[in-house]
């Protein structure tokens, strides 16, 4: 579904993204993790078109869209959420997931046709009773959740997620694992998410990959992954 192959980006004289290539299949759950500055949203800004790679090509659904503009790449199928929340917080959550059910992928919707999507979306991720309020009213976990909600509305084919794990509780967290299962599994869309905290990603994926400085360094199941003696001293240290 999506192939990355050798992409590069870098900043003045600080590459970000060096070299990358790794692909997702359709009805996978990836997890990308890595320390702090290790290119992961560099990565995501990249394959959703913010960023042009200096190097390096990006196929989806067997289209070239390589430096295609961001909203061409949503139109294809390829949603990205956030790792700072973008919720329009003057617009109310039924507003804000409306957006996406309107201009997601594919055609642009009707007005009635997106109204039963979003509606149908708040259902699904249990944010129906928050419909009404601003999305600027809420806590940031649940702005995280419309900005998911946002994305799904879309109906996309593959959804980037930027860390949606960080300050929830214990329960919350079994509620975002579980959510992001459904998404897979009751909407037929597949996941890449980015996510540090590892109780959330080592219980929900199918593959891990491992970016540090830039750089892939591992890749495997969640069970390789906990292993690797590399990414032990990178990044996971006494996490597992
Ligand atoms: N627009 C930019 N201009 C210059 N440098 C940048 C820019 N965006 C990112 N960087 C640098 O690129 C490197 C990778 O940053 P990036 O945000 O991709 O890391 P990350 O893996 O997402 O980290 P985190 O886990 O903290 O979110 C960092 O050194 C960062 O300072
Ligand atoms: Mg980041």
């Amino acid at each position: 579904m999506l192939q990355v192959s050798d992409v590069t980006k870098s900043f003045g004289g600080l590459t970000a993204v060096d070299g990358v290539s790794f692909s997702v299949d359709h009805g996978e759950i990836v997890g990308l993790i890595g320390p702090n500055g290790a290119g992961k949203t560099t990565l995501f800004n990249t394959i959703s078109g913010i960023y042009k790679p200096d190097h390096g090509e990006i196929r989806f659904n067997d289209q070239d869209i390589t430096g295609m503009r961001t909203s061409a790449i949503c139109h294809a199928g390829l949603v990205r959420t956030f790792q700072i929340v973008r919720t329009f917080d003057e617009s109310t959550v039924f507003e804000n997931v409306l957006t996406g059910a309107t201009f997601g992928s594919g055609e642009t919707r009707s007005r009635d046709a997106a109204e039963q999507q979003a509606t149908e979306v708040l259902e699904f991720l249990g944010l129906d009773q928050q419909r009404d309020q601003h999305t600027s009213e809420l806590p940031i976990a649940q702005r995280k959740l419309v900005e998911l909600a946002r994305g799904v509305a879309c109906d996309p084919d593959l959804l980037m997620i930027d860390e949606m794990g960080a300050g929830l509780t214990p329960a919350e967290l079994d509620q975002l694992v579980e959510t992001i299962e459904r998404i897979r599994s009751e909407r037929d869309i597949s996941v890449l998410w980015i996510e540090h905290v590892m109780e959330a990603i080592l219980g929900s994926t199918d593959r891990i990959l491992v970016l540090h400085k830039g750089s892939l360094i591992a890749r495997g199941t969640p069970e390789q992954i906990k292993s690797d003696d590399e990414v032990i001293e990178a990044y996971l240290g006494d996490a597992v």
